[in-house]
């Protein structure tokens, strides 16, 4: 990861990004949230999806962007291309499938028949003659869409300015070597949460909580010598962070290996590395990449529902079929023990946004190792105070 990141120790992290109070409302205030979705949820290309959940022509996941009000069909058509479109039939906007998944070689509108192929082309339509339009101009609206170590990214805007590698940068090329890249399966987790998408992510941009509310599962990461548990570094590479966690020589065994031990039985055959150096992404605007054996990794992606709720996916990636039941049982015992441990986080998560949302505090205090959740505030920052800018003179689109 060297190389990749600018990595500070906290205090020098502090000297750059400061150490003063930052402003409350950004996190529950219903303008600032609008703006931010105009500035950056719209602008930004978003994980979605991951190929293996479409391997075959004809399949389809069904995805609900909230923030947007956007029904999402992501398609893999006949030539073999992902394709996103939006699931609302061109005629009177019915929306085409409620699956959540499936396969089909054509879309057919419930209401009236209207029939689109995979490629989001109008095949048919009962009586179309009746109608004054082309067919060429009835396809299904399309979102862009592209594939970056088998992860699918959709971007909102209407004419993304650059790729999904342009917005990740040299970061790129590590989710070419990453599990996902191989993934053919994967468990996942989502959940809803009664929080501001910043309250929720920056609970794992800091480790001043371990202690408290990790104290069971938190062992592995505190020792004497590091009583908080705190990363030895923090990374920063323009809008995108990283950090270094601590090794503790002399972890504690339950119940926290019994997590490794099972992570270990749910990968590859390949020997599990004690060495090996943990990736930790925290990526603009909402991604959270953590790679944390050579062949066991996971995403969680936070996507705004409103300013105070938060829809959550967690997904560990595999690359083989369970073929045994005893793997199939550590795939899910992997991903169980990880969400034990976010259950842990969401009491404390949803009642700082209650307390937050109070509107009591005008501001909020950030200590030198909160320094990942500052860089992450003023990224935000800048992108809405661009876009009000150029709201005010009338040139944003
Ligand atoms: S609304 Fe889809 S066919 Fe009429
Ligand atoms: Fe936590």
């Amino acid at each position: 990861m060297s190389g990749l990141f600018e990595m500070l120790e906290a205090e020098e992290a502090a000297d750059r990004f400061g150490r003063g109070p930052i402003p409350a409302a950004p996190y529950y205030d219903p303008a600032w949230y609008a703006d931010e979705i105009e500035a950056i949820f719209k602008r930004q290309w978003l994980h979605i999806g991951h190929v293996c959940e479409i391997p075959e022509p004809g399949n389809f996941i069904r995805r609900e962007l909230d923030f947007a009000a956007a029904p999402l069909l992501i398609v893999r058509g006949k030539d073999g291309e992902v394709r996103t479109f939006y699931n609302v039939c061109t005629h009177r906007g019915t929306q085409l499938t409620q699956d959540d998944s499936g396969k089909r070689s054509q879309f057919s509108c419930p209401y009236h028949m209207w029939t689109y192929g995979t490629d989001g082309r109008l095949l048919s339509a009962p009586d179309f003659e009746k109608f004054h339009v082309a067919k060429e101009d009835c396809s299904l609206k399309q979102v862009a869409t592209q594939v970056l170590g088998g992860l699918i990214f959709i971007h909102l805007g209407p004419d993304p300015a650059g790729s999904v590698r342009d917005q990740f940068g040299a970061l790129a090329d590590e989710f070419d070597k990453m599990p996902c890249a191989q993934a053919i399966a994967t468990t996942e987790v989502s959940y809803e949460i009664e929080a501001n998408w910043k309250v929720h992510y920056d609970n794992f941009q800091e480790n001043y909580h371990l202690r408290f509310i990790h104290a069971r599962t938190g062992g592995p990461a505190i020792g004497p010598a590091n009583p908080m548990g705190y990363p030895t570094h923090y990374g920063f590479n323009g809008p995108h962070r990283s950090q270094t966690l601590w090794k503790n020589p002399d972890p504690p065994q339950l119940p926290a290996s019994m997590m490794l031990s099972s992570m270990r039985a749910a990968a590859l055959p390949q020997p599990f590395a004690r060495d090996f150096v943990k990736t930790d992404f925290k990526l603009f605007p909402c991604l959270h990449v953590v790679w944390l054996s050579p062949d066991t990794m996971f995403t969680h992606t936070h996507m705004p529902v409103s300013a105070t709720r938060t829809r959550s996916r967690i997904r560990m990636y595999w690359a083989s079929e369970s073929e045994s039941a005893s793997r199939a049982f550590a795939r899910e015992f992997a991903m169980m023990s990880l969400r034990d441990v976010l259950s842990e986080d969401r009491d404390a998560v949803e009642a700082a946004q209650r307390g937050i949302a109070s509107g009591v505090l005008e501001t909020i205090n950030l200590q030198d190792h909160e320094v990942l959740l500052r860089h992450s505030y003023q990224q935000v920052v800048a992108r809405v105070t661009d876009w009000r800018a150029a709201r005010a003179r009338g040139s944003h689109v």
